[in-house]
């Protein structure tokens, strides 16, 4: 099983989002945990729904750090958080439906790649600012 870490190229330089993404991590190991440990479907269930809500408490924290100091990268930045939101719920409807299959796990993680992309990328370059302004 794939397991993330939360490694130095992936710091912002901001303690909450740091922080929250660490956290972020350590959710999706859980769910993929629970997917290749054949765990019970209402413990896989309650993975997901963590999962879920988090990205999206986070994703929103992070929005209003960029609101709170007119980041210019808002729309944009806003844009990723909405489409990401609806494909983890996309994909992990799935997982809860149909079992953790090869292709919906292949999904997950494949996703999961993107996030950490968009951490050190998009993320980064919000912490950089978040920090001089
Ligand atoms: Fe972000």
């Amino acid at each position: 099983m794939v397991k993330y870490e939360f490694t130095k190229s992936l710091e912002t330089g901001n303690a909450i989002i740091d922080k929250e993404h660490r956290e972020l991590i350590q959710a999706v190991n859980k769910l993929l945990e629970a997917c290749s440990e054949g765990k019970g479907r209402s413990s896989m269930d309650e993975t997901i729904q963590f999962l879920n809500n988090y990205v999206n408490q986070h994703f929103s924290h992070e929005e209003q750090l960029q609101k709170q100091c007119s980041y210019p990268g808002l729309p944009a930045h806003r844009a990723f958080h909405e489409n990401y939101k609806k494909t983890l719920k996309e994909i992990t409807s799935k997982i809860s439906v149909s079992g953790p299959t090869i292709i919906e796990l292949g999904n997950l993680n494949k996703h999961i790649s993107v996030l950490i992309a968009h951490i050190k990328t998009e993320d980064k370059k919000l912490g950089a600012f978040l920090n001089q302004s």
